[in-house]
């Protein structure tokens, strides 16, 4: 049986100065932005130390460091086999998806993103100069899954490309090969590049495979991947995620970045990169765990204590989306902001289909869970 990682008191996390404990007043428990409250992997750690106690603080030169780690942690974990030349570094995944899009579009072109999705996805058309088309998530009784009908019918529009959220946030979904496989087939008969976002990759949570999009056959000149260490190991502010491709074409394409792009990685991010995925296994394992207990832990809380609440749990991620519409409010969050001292995301920052929900973070502790469930019962008791 493995420990579960564990995690400081409220009272000792709301010291830390990063953007999730910034935002609320103090005394609110935050569980919105994606960032975990473990302690960093020892390996991390040491990594970061060691470039401290040297002042190895200069521009970063991720490579060929980082794709050698990257494929190692890929082949462990996923069975991928991928040529470590092929991976580049870049600043984050958001910058990596941008700079992917202004090669792939031209002005006015459209790009199609499936809601409920994590929202800079709708910012990064317009900063790319192009067109949001949405296709979005089809829910049933089994959750949500990507809706390939209506996906079809978005690519006979003629989209550039379609942004795939893969393990998908906020939902949690990871994507099957089969319905992979036939977004790939799609995407080569209508010409539609897919950037395929896998930052949630190693966050898959026992019980669920994830598929990474270029080990299917038929991907490498339809789609490329963007990947990061950075939600897994909770590397955010470091700054330093990486470009996958698995053909001439989309190496061509990664090639034509602006020249600088190369600079404006994290040295750091990618220093802490490089340890995360080339020791951070038996962390990650253990993280796994611990997010499997309090996915657990979850579902008996919102049982017992928030029963006018809703939820598929996820597969990977540790965001739970929520769905509080038996509440009769658009935007639950404000209700639990004012009336818990619980902060969450607003559903509605995911597209329309998020209306009536939120989504919340549990990548932290027992007691955090515990505090915050009990706040949000003892509100809603009050208000009903
Ligand atoms: C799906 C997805 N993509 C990208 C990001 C942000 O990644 P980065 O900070 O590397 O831009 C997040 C952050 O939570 C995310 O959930």
């Amino acid at each position: 049986m493995t420990d579960e990682l564990p995690v400081a008191p409220l009272s000792e996390l709301a010291r830390r100065r990063s953007a999730k404990w910034r935002k609320f007043p103090a005394g609110v428990v935050p569980l919105h932005v994606a960032e975990m409250d473990f302690a960093l992997a020892p390996p991390v750690q040491a990594a970061l130390r060691e470039a401290v106690d040297a002042s190895d603080v200069g521009y970063s030169s991720a490579e060929p460091e980082l794709g050698e780690a990257f494929a190692g942690f890929a082949a462990a974990r996923w069975g991928w086999q991928l040529d470590p030349a092929s991976v580049t570094a870049i600043t984050d995944v958001g910058v990596g998806v941008v700079e992917l899009l202004r090669v792939f579009t031209r002005p006015g072109d459209m790009v199609a993103i499936s809601p409920p999705v994590y929202p800079p996805f709708f910012d990064w058309t317009p900063e790319a100069g192009v067109r949001t088309f949405e296709v979005p998530l089809h829910l049933d009784d089994a959750g949500y899954r990507l809706d390939l009908p209506a996906i079809e019918r978005s690519f006979q529009q003629h989209p550039a490309v379609y942004v795939l959220s893969n393990p998908h946030n906020p939902v949690g979904r990871a994507h099957t090969a089969d319905e992979l496989t036939a977004l790939i087939r799609l995407a080569d008969r209508y010409r539609v590049v897919i950037v395929s976002d896998e930052i949630h990759a190693p966050l898959t949570l026992p019980g669920a495979t994830f598929t990474p999009i270029l080990s299917l056959p038929g991907a490498a000149d339809v789609a490329v991947a963007v990947v990061s260490a950075s939600k897994a190991f909770n590397l955010a502010g470091l700054k330093c995620a990486a470009v996958v491709t698995a053909s001439a074409r989309m190496a061509a394409a990664v090639a034509s970045f602006p020249p600088d792009a190369r600079w404006r990685t994290g040295h750091l991010g990618a220093i802490a990169s490089i340890a995360a995925f080339r020791d951070g296994g038996p962390w990650l394992d253990q993280l796994l765990h611990t997010l499997d207990a309090r996915r657990t832990q979850l579902a008996t809380l919102l049982r017992d204590r928030l029963p006018a609440l809703s939820w598929h749990p996820p597969q990977a991620t540790y965001l739970a989306w929520l769905d509080c519409r038996k509440l009769g409010d658009d935007n639950p969050e404000r209700l639990f902001l004012d009336r818990a001292r619980v902060g969450v995301e607003p559903g509605l920052h995911f597209g329309a289909a998020g209306a009536g929900h939120v989504r919340l973070n549990f990548g932290t502790g027992p007691h955090v869970l515990d505090e915050a469930t009990a706040r949000l019962a003892t509100a809603l008791t009050a208000t009903s």
